[in-house]
């Protein structure tokens, strides 16, 4: 088991991506907690896995010093929290560009300030293909994507020897867009898989699979890995 004796925080771990990496974690070994703002949501995913729940909002300070102090010292930190407000530039709301920036970008720099990291241990965020393949329409975030990279390099050399490295994913299937009509969504990803040279969308497993490559893999730090299913070679 790579992660017996290991604890590990994944800030975003009850839906999609997050949960996938805190099963991974756990069948791992790993003792694992989970954290969200959605209480029922968040507590329904930590008993079906058998895992810690602590409910927080990256979007608030004091919410994610209050999460890194009950966690204590941990190995592994992994940021998955997001909730993505978008539109077209000039007519975007600036609350709602603020309101991403504050929970993607500002909700992984708070938690990479709060978290106590072990010697050894590592803290994972998660761009997206946004900032290298940008689409129109969501300007704000690939900015934070890019952002994210950018602290990435940063982290890793300010806060070494804990290890700091960026996951962004191409297209997952997981709730994020549980809010777009059933049936657009289906054709979204159908038409995705058709043009990726693997056929297929990712699932949240195939991101979670990568980030447990950095947890455990002592020599990587700065890095960012680009999960998309062949989508830049395309
Ligand atoms: N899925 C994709 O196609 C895709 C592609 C590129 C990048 N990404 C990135 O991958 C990451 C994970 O996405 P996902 O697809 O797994 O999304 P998801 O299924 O919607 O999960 C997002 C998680 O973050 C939590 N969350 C949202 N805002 C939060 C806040 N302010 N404080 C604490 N927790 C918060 C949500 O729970 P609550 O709502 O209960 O708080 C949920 O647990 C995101 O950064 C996303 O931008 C995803």
């Amino acid at each position: 088991m790579l992660l017996a004796g290991k604890k590990v925080v994944v800030v975003g771990g009850s839906s999609g991506i997050g949960l996938a990496t805190a099963e991974l974690a756990k069948s791992e070994g790993a003792e694992v907690i989970i954290a969200s703002r959605n209480a029922e949501k968040l507590n329904a995913a930590a008993a079906k896995l058998g895992v810690k729940a602590i409910q927080a909002d990256v979007s608030s300070d004091d919410s994610v010093a209050n999460l890194f102090r009950q966690c204590g010292t941990v190995d592994h930190v992994v940021i998955t929290a997001a909730q993505l407000k978008t539109g077209p530039f000039k007519t975007v709301s600036m609350d709602d560009v603020r309101s991403t920036m504050d929970g993607k970008f500002w909700g992984a720099w708070r938690c990479a300030r709060a978290a106590e990291i072990r010697t050894g241990g590592s803290l994972t965020l998660v761009s997206g293909f946004l900032s290298v393949r940008p689409r129109p329409n969501s300007a704000i975030v690939g900015a934070a994507n890019g952002a994210i990279e950018s602290l990435t390099r940063a982290l890793a050399l300010e806060l070494a020897p804990v290890r700091v490295n960026c996951v962004s994913p191409g297209i997952i299937d997981t709730p994020i867009r549980a809010a777009m009509p059933e049936a657009a969504r289906r054709e979204m990803l159908a038409k995705t898989a058709a043009a990726l040279p693997v056929g297929r969308v990712g699932q949240g497993e195939d991101i979670a699979r990568q980030i447990l490559a950095f947890m455990t893999n002592g020599f990587a730090t700065g890095s960012i890995v680009y999960l998309d299913g062949g989508a830049l070679v395309t």
